[in-house]
């Protein structure tokens, strides 16, 4: 069947530009890839990009803590997003920067359109202010009762707890997570972006109840549901209007013609998909203006379920009354939790990404796993490590592997790596175990990745059936039956190379080392099922990928119940509640020499999977390399630049990497209520390296 070619632009959300990925961002990241590859290998041309979310105050303040210009700390987080993307094998086209001329230059441009259609107020607000600070607080740093749900510690632009978005000053008792403070509302002049408008309201009633070319509803059940409720039903009227500004100091895009205002940083962040596209089309000799208006380009986006009301209220309403085309879909997932604990969104879960790769453990693995557990719901995924380790040796080495280490060498040994004549009643009992290359299109197509997985492996199992009965490695002790084995050989094989290309957008890797030995040139969808000819040529097998093994998973995990006393931390108390300690004298205290240390580099151990090697400068005390045991709650790079408190005259302690010279000071708590975090203590802002702490 020949394919009508589609011109797809896919994104998946851009990250904070204020950490490292997770491994809910890895999630969704895999989804995406699995999806684009698909599209690719049916032929389709999809231009796939992402990019850094760089501006808001967070960032800025961030940026602040650590001494650098925001501008400088999104750049240290950028470079280390390669390491994530190319380990995961995510193939994206471009990765971008939402703080980058085409996004400013976009940015003003969308909003000079919606103020053309009279879609834009001013309106003088009245807005928190931190009085200790001395500054107009972000939303995010004002927390307080969910106005809608009462859910409490709620942050002042949205709820996590029931995805309510409204403005701080409906926060129940707010206080400032700055300074801790009562916050004050002062006066300020802030624009609006008019969504209660009639014809906003009446273009999302309709566009979120469409649906897309294919006939796939725009928005998943669940996803519209939530729209709906928000939009207050058929009637509508339940929108409010848009605060889009903030007031300077905010690291964002200056708001044409209106001096000391910027864009609030979600007006410019979804804007950032189309700066990513442009700049990409800018590096690939694309026209991006015609790629963007042209009809038959088809907008995808994935997102996880607690961004739904910015992608299905604001942005598609931004675009469609700046005059351009809206998305097509946006395809929502759930959270990713790990044995059944929640993620948090800035910390992710006790899974390092990170780790996994330097770990050395296969991404195919993960990739399999997490398209496995997907699906197109709006449905939480858990990470469980023992179904993990099932999963990969039961599916990818049991079944799927299995096949070819069991058969190929046959081929290479006795036939000189030559293909025979296949068994075609057994080729067609295989065709009869699954729904067949079509029905698996539609699977993918609907990101029902885990139906893909089942299907293929009914096949698989199929395959391993007929091996099983025919036992080559019996037939091979024969003689006489040269002609059987050869073929029953290449049956499985060319059965194998059918499994392989079915599940090639989810195991690249595996693909490319399976098929390279098979001699398989062509990687397209319309090659499953195609015939090899009888002659055709398999190199020797080696190794496609190897069980798992449980400690290399162990490897991965925070372990709580290990993390007491941590080398380079201060130790934390052993019992749940730790008794008070006894009295000391300050002469105890003072002989002590606590000092302010500036984390100069920060490297995991390659060999531990709890310390970080942290390179120290501690003023006239000179540099100090000191090994925390802080993995489990750090990245190294996101210590660079931050300053800790060391105890600077601990006795020396050699340790197999080197040796300690000194602790840096951190806080927690072995009760699992409150998360077995470490939390590294911090000086107030001002506080240079070298300085006595007392
Ligand atoms: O929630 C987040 O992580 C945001 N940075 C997502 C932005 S998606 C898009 F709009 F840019
Ligand atoms: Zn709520």
């Amino acid at each position: 069947m020949t394919l009508a070619p589609r011109k797809l632009f896919v994104t998946t959300a851009l990250p904070y530009a204020n950490g490292a990925f997770h491994i809910g961002h890895i999630m969704e990241y895999i989804q995406a890839d699995v999806w684009v590859r698909f599209q690719r290998m049916r032929g389709h041309t999809v231009h796939f990009v992402c990019a850094d979310d760089a501006h808001g105050a967070p960032i800025m303040i961030a940026a602040d803590k650590v001494g650098k210009t925001p501008q400088e700390f999104v750049a240290g987080i950028a470079a280390g997003r390669r390491t994530y993307l190319d380990g995961f094998a995510i193939a994206f086209d471009h990765w971008h920067s939402t703080d980058s001329p085409e996004n400013v230059e976009l940015s003003q441009s969308i909003y000079r359109a919606l103020r053309a259609e009279g879609l834009i107020d001013v309106r003088e607000i009245e807005q928190f202010y931190d009085p200790v600070k001395g500054m107009f607080l972000p939303d995010r740093y004002i927390k307080g009762e969910c106005p809608v749900c009462a859910a409490k510690d709620q942050y002042g632009d949205s709820c996590e707890s029931c995805g309510a978005v409204y403005s701080a000053t409906e926060l129940r008792n707010p206080f400032s997570a700055l300074s801790g403070a009562a916050p004050e509302l002062r006066r300020s002049e802030h624009y609006f972006f008019r969504l209660s408008d009639p014809r906003c309201v009446a273009f999302l009633q309709d566009w979120t109840r469409q649906s897309d070319r294919r006939g796939e509803a725009r928005l998943q059940p669940e996803v519209l549901a939530k729209a709906q409720e928000w939009l207050g039903g058929p009637e509508g009227g339940k929108l409010a209007d848009w605060d889009i500004s903030r007031d300077a100091p905010y690291f964002g895009i200056e708001i044409p013609d209106a001096p000391g205002k910027y864009f609030y940083v979600w007006l410019d962040a979804p804007v950032g998909y189309l700066a990513s596209l442009k700049a990409y089309c800018n590096k690939s000799g694309l026209d991006f203006e015609a790629l963007v208006a042209d009809p038959e380009v088809e907008q995808f986006h994935f997102i996880g379920k607690d961004i739904i009301y910015f992608h299905v209220l604001f942005w598609p309403a931004m675009l469609h009354f700046a005059g351009r085309k809206t998305p097509e879909r946006v395809n929502v997932h759930g959270f990713i939790n790990v044995s059944g604990e929640k993620m948090s969104k800035s910390r992710g879960t006790g899974i390092s990404p990170l780790r996994y790769l330097e770990l050395g453990l296969d991404p195919d693995w993960l990739r399999y796993y997490l398209a496995a557990k997907l699906n197109s719901k709006v449905e939480d995924v858990d990470f469980n490590p023992d179904d993990f380790i099932a999963r990969i040796n039961s599916d990818l080495v049991g079944k799927l592997v299995n096949i070819a280490s069991r058969c190929s060498n046959f081929l290479t040994r006795r036939f000189d790596g030559k293909l025979g004549a296949t068994d075609t009643a057994a080729l067609a009992t295989f065709a009869g175990s699954w729904s067949g290359p079509d029905a698996l299109a539609e699977l993918y197509e609907r990101r029902d990745s885990g139906k893909v997985v089942r299907e293929v492996m009914q096949y698989a199992d199929a395959v391993n059936q007929y091996v099983d009965a025919r036992k080559p490695w019996e037939i091979a002790k024969d003689p006489a039956r040269e002609g059987e084995l050869q073929m029953v050989c290449s049956t499985a094989m060319t059965a194998f190379r059918d499994l392989v290309l079915l599940l090639s957008p989810i195991i690249p890797g595996l693909t490319e080392r399976a098929l390279a030995q098979f001699g398989a040139a062509e990687r397209g969808w319309a090659a499953i099922g195609s015939p090899l000819p009888p002659g055709h040529q398999v190199a020797p097998y080696q190794h496609l990928t190897t069980r798992v093994e449980a400690k290399s998973i162990d490897a991965l995990f925070d372990m709580p119940a290990s993390a007491k006393a941590a080398p380079g931390t201060a130790p934390k108390a052993a019992a749940t509640t730790p008794a008070p300690r006894p009295t000391v004298s300050i002469d105890d205290f003072a002989a002590l020499d606590l000092r302010v240390a500036l984390v100069s580099a920060a490297e995991a151990v390659a060999e531990s999977r709890k310390l970080i090697r942290l390179t120290l400068d501690v003023g006239a005390l000179g540099t100090r390399t000191v090994f925390s045991g802080i993995r489990s709650a750090y990245e190294p790079e996101q210590l660079v630049g931050r300053h800790v408190i060391l105890v600077a005259n601990l006795a020396p302690r050699k340790m197999k990497f080197g040796v300690s010279e000194g602790m840096v000071l951190s806080a927690g708590s072995d009760d699992p209520a409150q998360g077995n975090g470490i939390y590294l203590l911090e000086p107030g802002a001002g506080a240079k390296p070298g300085m006595k702490v007392s």
